[in-house]
């Protein structure tokens, strides 16, 4: 096996900085890629979050001006990962979240702010930084579109490029008129180049100019070749469908450990489940629900967007919290969502408990003590929640989309006599749909043996990054060969 370096491109990674399954995903693969003979370096934007994680720096570069003042490329380690990290304060020290103000707006300078990781990882992919040169430059949704853009338009030789699609609704589109302040010489504004419906496109340009895409899941590298799925890009999509592949995401298995988890009641393994009844105890204390341990307790851990579907749950719930059933969410985004989860929580004292807000150990909790996980999204690239749900004992019902449909096997009768089934799928998303998989999880759920069953599958399914991994790899191969 040789060896190979990458250059993962990304704005966010986990446990330094996190808005959802990004960060999970670019915070593990590169342990399990190690694995397989590829060592990846990180590179990612030095927000106030990522420079207090630094420990230990060196200055490897500095950029007198780079899109509007003056920066510098660290390297250092973090829990155990090579980093690689713009110190830009003009473009990344403020408050917010990475990409918006603390009053959630997208910050106005979002073009230059993420055209300066694609221009710096352009730079170390033309091997600017002694003693790394990657082999493959892999950039993650369309905050890191512009490096095989920059990278294609050089009249150097360049690594191999990868980008890797984690979600299509979010595309990074700017002003035509910035195309020289991006640094993109005029031929680049076509079709074939980063032009997109008259403007810039950052995850166009990215999916237009990298030797290779991936999404991360087959179901969904198929429903974004279509108009329904692809979101205005369905066309350029079906136009490289040779070069598009799904790798499913897996999770962290040192992150996420029933048998060792500290943010937990009480560990357990898929041989002593009894155990989770400690866990569900200490969640319907922490979120205010009567302490019913005969009470079917529905979870959900998700952002609060449209993407997600919960305004289903809200209208599902009267049937959900049928026979004393209860609700734990714990979600952050949307303000009208929130407001109604709340009024919900009033409506239902002791059977609908929330926390609104992003609670790592909060999300563990619910993971080891619910009985059931929602997850009823419109459209879902892969999902990592319910791959937690299943390591956790928790059974996932979710809607038939993108990864959600590749990774949960629907307790029909057939899947629940052969032992197979490790959750329920719902089709098509609405609530008719959910209502029903909700009815069937709860007459399942009374037959304790057969709930088990479910449960245990779940548990030894294969959630971990191994084979993702080897899949990555067998793909950084191919491309090299290719080029
Ligand atoms: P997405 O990336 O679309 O938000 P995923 O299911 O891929 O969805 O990943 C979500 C990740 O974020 C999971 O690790 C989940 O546990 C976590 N998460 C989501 N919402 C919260 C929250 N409010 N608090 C803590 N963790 C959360
Ligand atoms: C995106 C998707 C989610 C996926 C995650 C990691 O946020 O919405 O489905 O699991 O990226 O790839």
């Amino acid at each position: 096996m040789t060896s190979l370096s990458v250059l993962s491109v990304t704005s966010e990674l986990f446990p330094i900085i996190k808005t959802g399954g990004l960060a999970d995903v670019a915070g593990a693969l590169p342990f399990a890629l190690s694995h397989e003979g590829v060592q990846v370096v990180s590179l990612l934007p030095g927000y106030p979050g990522v420079m207090k994680a630094l420990g230990r720096t060196e200055v490897v570069r500095h950029y007198p001006s780079l899109f509007g003042g003056p920066a510098r490329l660290l390297t250092a380690t973090s829990n155990q990962l090579d980093l690689l990290v713009i110190d830009a304060p003009h473009l990344y020290e403020r408050p917010g979240s990475p990409y918006l103000t603390p009053d959630g707006r997208d910050w106005p300078d979002n073009a230059r702010r993420f055209a300066a990781l694609g221009r710096v990882a352009a730079d170390i992919g033309q091997g600017t930084m002694p003693g790394f040169i990657p082999d493959i430059v892999h950039a993650h949704d369309w905050q890191a579109g512009l490096a095989p853009a920059y990278l294609h338009y050089s009249e150097t030789p360049r690594p191999g490029t990868i980008i890797t699609i984690h979600n299509i609704a979010f595309q990074g589109i700017f002003p035509a008129n910035m195309l020289y302040e991006l640094g993109l010489p005029p031929h680049a504004f076509t079709v074939d180049g980063v032009e997109y419906y008259g403007q810039i496109g950052f995850l166009k340009a990215g999916l237009r100019l990298s030797d290779r895409i991936t999404t991360v899941s087959p179901t969904y590298s198929k429903e974004i070749q279509t108009p329904e799925g692809g979101m205005g890009l369905d066309g350029l999509l079906r136009s490289r469908s040779k070069d598009v592949v799904g790798i499913l995401n897996g999770i962290d298995e040192s992150v996420w450990d029933p048998s060792m988890d500290n943010a937990l009641a009480a560990s357990f393994t898929r041989d002593a489940l009894e155990r989770r009844g400690v866990n569900k105890q200490a969640l319907q204390r922490r979120l205010g629900l009567d302490e019913d341990p005969d009470a079917m307790l529905f979870g959900v851990v998700s952002r609060l967007s449209e993407q997600k579907g919960l305004d289903l749950v809200l209208g599902a719930l009267p049937t959900l919290l049928q026979d004393g059933a209860q609700l734990a969410l714990l979600g952050a985004g949307d303000r009208t969502l929130e407001e109604s989860f709340r009024a919900a929580s009033i409506v239902y004292p002791g059977q609908v408990g929330c926390f609104f807000g992003y609670d790592e150990t909060l999300a563990h909790l619910i993971q080891g003590g619910s009985d059931a996980l929602l997850v009823p999204s419109r459209f879902e690239p892969c999902g990592l929640t319910q791959l937690c749900a299943m390591h956790y004992g928790n059974v996932p019902i979710v809607s038939r989309v993108g990864g959600l449909a590749d990774t949960i096997i629907d307790a029909n009768e057939m899947a629940v006599a052969s032992g197979a089934a490790t959750g329920f799928q719902f089709s098509p998303v609405n609530l008719t749909g959910l209502i029903d998989a909700a009815i069937r999880a709860k007459m399942l759920w009374s037959d304790k043996a057969a709930w088990r069953c479910v449960q245990r599958n779940g548990m030894a399914s294969e959630v971990g990054w191994g084979r993702p991994a080897r899949q990555y790899a067998h793909l950084y191969r191919s491309c090299l060969a290719e080029a």
